[in-house]
C-alpha cells in the first residue's frame, strides 16, 4: 500500500491516471538483455570499406574508443554540474576518468599488433583524408579537463588571455597545427570537413567548460584539499596518461604502420605527424602548475614512461 500511495502521488503530479499506468503493465514484454544493451543495433554498427580481415580491427578498437571517451564526458559532467562540489566526490569522479583512460592508454597494442602491416597499408588508402583527428568526443575531453589557454599552440599563448573571442582561441589551438599551413593559413581537407560539421558545438562546449572545466573545479576545491597528496597524485596521473602515456602509445603504432617501407608514408588525414605526434613537441598539459619546473621542462623527453609519484609537495 506504501507503494501504491507514492506511485498514485506520483503519477497525480504529472496530471496521470496511476490505474491506466498499471493497466499498461498487465501487456508489458518483459525487459530483455537484447533489447536492453541494444545489442543488435550495436553490432550492426562495424562496416568496414573492403575486403581485408583486419579493418574490423581497426573499426572496432576505433568504437570501443569512443564508447570509452562517451563514459569520461559523462563523469566529467556530473563533476562540471555539481552545485556544491565535495572534495570526495571530485575524487572518486576524477578516479573513475582515470581508470577509464588507462584502459585506453593500456590497449592501445591491440592497434599496434592487431593488424597486418601489409592489410593496413591497403585499407588506409580508402580512408584518406580522415583521421581519428576528426574525434570530437576526444577534443571535447579535452575542453573539458583544463583551461583553454593550454590547449593553444605555444607559439601564440602570449596573444591570448581570457578576453580573447572564442573563436579566436579556436583558430590558435594546438591541434591546427595539423590541419594548417601556419604561413598561408590555409586549411586542410582535414580540419575543413572537422570544423563544418562540428565547430557550432565546439564554440558552445568551450565557453561552458572554460569556467567547468576539471582544473577550474580542482582550483575550486578548499586549499587543504588541493594539497591533499593523494589527489594531488590523482591529478598528475589523469594528465600524465592522456598526454604522455595515451599520446606515446599512440604515436609508436601510428609510425609501426607508417615507417613501415622504405620512407614513411602520408598520414590520412595528411599532417606532419612524426613531429605533430610526439609530446615533446606537443606539450599539452592539462594541470601544469601540478608539476615542477624541471618536469614541465623535460615533459615528453624523460617522463615518456613513468612520472614521479610525489611523497611530499614539492611547492
Ligand atoms: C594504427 C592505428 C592508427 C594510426 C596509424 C593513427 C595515425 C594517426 C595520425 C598520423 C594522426 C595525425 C593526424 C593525421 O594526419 O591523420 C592521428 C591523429 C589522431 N588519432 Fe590516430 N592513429 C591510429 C589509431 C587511432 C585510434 C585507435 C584512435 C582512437 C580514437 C586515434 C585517435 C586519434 C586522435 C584523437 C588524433 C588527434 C591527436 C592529436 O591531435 O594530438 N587514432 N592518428
Amino acid at each position: 500500500m506504501d507503494i501504491y500511495q507514492q506511485l498514485e502521488d506520483k503519477f497525480k503530479g504529472i496530471g496521470q491516471d496511476l490505474n491506466v499506468h498499471l493497466e499498461g503493465l498487465l501487456y508489458a514484454k518483459p525487459i530483455t538483455y537484447w533489447d536492453y544493451i541494444h545489442t543488435d543495433a550495436l553490432l550492426n554498427l562495424q562496416i568496414p570499406r573492403t575486403d581485408q580481415p583486419d579493418e574490423m580491427v581497426f573499426i572496432m578498437y576505433h568504437q570501443i574508443n569512443e564508447l570509452l571517451f562517451k563514459m569520461i564526458l559523462w563523469e566529467i559532467e556530473q563533476v562540471a554540474s555539481a552545485e556544491t562540489l565535495a572534495t570526495d566526490f571530485f575524487a572518486t569522479k576524477l578516479d573513475r576518468i582515470s581508470r577509464y583512460f588507462d584502459m585506453l592508454a593500456s590497449s592501445f597494442n591491440i592497434m599496434g599488433e592487431g593488424m597486418g602491416v601489409d592489410q593496413y597499408l591497403k585499407f588506409r588508402n580508402t580512408l584518406t583524408p580522415a583521421s581519428g583527428f576528426q574525434s570530437f568526443q576526444y577534443r571535447l575531453i579535452e575542453f573539458a579537463s583544463t583551461e583553454l589557454i593550454n590547449l593553444i599552440d605555444f607559439r601564440f599563448r602570449a596573444t591570448i588571455d581570457r578576453n580573447t573571442p572564442f573563436q579566436h582561441a579556436f583558430d590558435h589551438l594546438y591541434w591546427q597545427a595539423a590541419g594548417k599551413n601556419h604561413e598561408t593559413g590555409e586549411k586542410t581537407t582535414l580540419l575543413r570537413l572537422f570544423e563544418e560539421r562540428y565547430m557550432e558545438e565546439f564554440l558552445t562546449f568551450m565557453k561552458r567548460y572554460n569556467t567547468l572545466n576539471l582544473w577550474t573545479r580542482f582550483k575550486s576545491l578548499p586549499e587543504a584539499d588541493r594539497r591533499d597528496l593523494k589527489l594531488v597524485n590523482s591529478m598528475r596521473h589523469y594528465d600524465h596518461t592522456v598526454n604522455v602515456l595515451w599520446v606515446m602509445a599512440h604515436y609508436h603504432a601510428a609510425a609501426k604502420y607508417l615507417n613501415s617501407g622504405d620512407k614513411p608514408v602520408e598520414a590520412t588525414g595528411g599532417s606532419p605527424w612524426q613531429k605533430y605526434m610526439h609530446p615533446r613537441y606537443q606539450r599539452r598539459i592539462f594541470f601544469p602548475e601540478l608539476w615542477t619546473a624541471d618536469e614541465l621542462e623535460n615533459w615528453g623527453l624523460t617522463n615518456l614512461e613513468k612520472h614521479e609519484v610525489l611523497t611530499t609537495l614539492p611547492w
